[in-house]
């Protein structure tokens, strides 16, 4: 019998066309922006997503991290489910990184939703710590995706609020399907993605 193995992304094997790929990629200095590959990986991500730039990252939780610190201040908060990998599994790097607060939402099926956004929101004042940046993503929902509609709902209260979003990477493959099929209507519902 067959067995495919879901318990993570993380434990799926390169095929030996990807390996090759690797193997025969062209190289160098990223730091003097000397390599190819990583330029034209940017290059794409920007173009695709139509954001300012596209930065690659060796990791997710660099990503995570570094959206977070771009997207907040010190003392104020992250809003996020209680399952999110950034409150759940990021050790506590975003009060370490970003000198920031998370707050973490208990919510249904792991999925923010407009209204509990809305309801969890801080501003500025003497007693809460201002929410900068919503961030979501699906580490501990059991598998559960956000529809399209749901990820657009979200953007539209944060567009409200004027609070950017920050998703993860596994959303990316949903995202590029979509930008490919509706590239002239719409796009990412989020500020950074890693
Ligand atoms: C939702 C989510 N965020 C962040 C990460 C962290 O990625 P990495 O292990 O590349 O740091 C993972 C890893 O699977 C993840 O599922």
């Amino acid at each position: 019998m067959k067995i495919i193995d879901f318990r993570s992304d993380t434990v799926t094997q390169q095929t030996p066309q990807m390996r090759e790929a690797m193997f025969t990629a062209a190289v160098g200095d990223d730091v003097y922006g000397d390599d190819p590959s990583v330029n034209a990986l940017e290059t794409y991500a920007k173009e695709l997503f139509g954001s300012e730039a596209a930065l690659f990252v060796s990791s997710g939780t660099m990503g995570n991290q570094l959206a977070l610190m771009a997207h907040t201040e010190r003392g104020e908060e992250v809003l996020t489910h209680h399952g999110s990998h950034i409150f759940q599994h990021e050790q506590a790097s975003t009060s370490v990184l970003s000198q920031c607060k998370i707050n973490p939402i208990i919510a249904d099926n792991d999925h923010l939703t407009p209204e509990l956004i809305a309801r969890n929101c801080h501003g500025n004042s003497l007693q809460d710590s201002k929410t900068a940046c919503i961030e979501y993503e699906n580490a501990l929902s059991n598998g559960t995706v956000y529809t399209l509609q749901e990820m657009q709902a979200i953007d539209e209260i944060a567009q409200k609020l004027d609070i950017p979003v920050h998703i993860f990477e596994m959303f990316i493959d949903v995202l590029l399907e979509v930008s490919v099929a509706l590239r002239s209507t719409w796009t990412a519902p989020a500020s950074s993605m890693p």
